[in-house]
């Protein structure tokens, strides 16, 4: 992945869940990391990594809008990663891994009629104390972990191994 410039936005506003991802990731790609606020051009990046936590089965509104306001892309490559606060423990691997793919989704047909070339979406899961689940001391305690971390470095290896 000989000077690819990698831009990361991330927009982590519940507990921080998918910055820790994010981190790992933009280290690995050596990416700079902000959140979509904070950029008014995509245009000298080579790559564009697109991350949020989950809210209402959907990555967060702020990439979405983001996406909105740019113009036609000519095959960029993006990736997209998310934290999500389902239960992994309760409802099993596979449902987080069919619910999240659903959520991905959205953005990724977003992201295609933009004219992006998505190459990789990663989705692990977040500490999550929406609503009521503060009162339960919240679920998915401690996620990301270290695993899942691993999970982010080896998704972004792949991703440079791409190039
Ligand atoms: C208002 C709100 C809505 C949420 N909606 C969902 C949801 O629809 N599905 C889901 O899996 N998690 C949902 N979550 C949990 C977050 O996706 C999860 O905690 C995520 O890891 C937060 O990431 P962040 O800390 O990077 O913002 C919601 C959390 C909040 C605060």
């Amino acid at each position: 992945m000989l000077n690819k410039k990698v831009l990361i936005l991330c927009q982590s506003i519940h507990h921080g869940n998918t910055m820790k991802i994010a981190k790992v990731i933009g280290e690995q790609l050596n990416a700079e990391i902000k959140k979509p606020s904070e950029i008014k051009s995509i245009n000298k990046y080579d790559i564009i990594g697109f991350g949020s936590g989950i809210y209402d089965d959907k990555h967060h509104k702020s990439i979405f809008n983001f996406i909105d306001k740019l113009s036609k892309q000519n095959r960029k490559k993006a990736f997209i990663f998310s934290t999500s606060g389902v239960p992994i423990k309760i409802l099993g691997k596979k449902f987080f891994l069919n619910y999240t793919k659903k959520c991905t989704n959205f953005l990724e047909k977003e992201l295609t009629a933009k004219g992006f070339k998505v190459i990789g979406n990663l989705s692990l899961p977040g500490f999550n104390t929406n609503v009521f689940l503060k009162y339960i001391g919240g679920i998915n305690k401690n996620r990301p972990n270290e695993k899942d971390l691993t999970k982010a470095k080896e998704f972004a290896i792949k991703i440079k191994d791409s190039f």
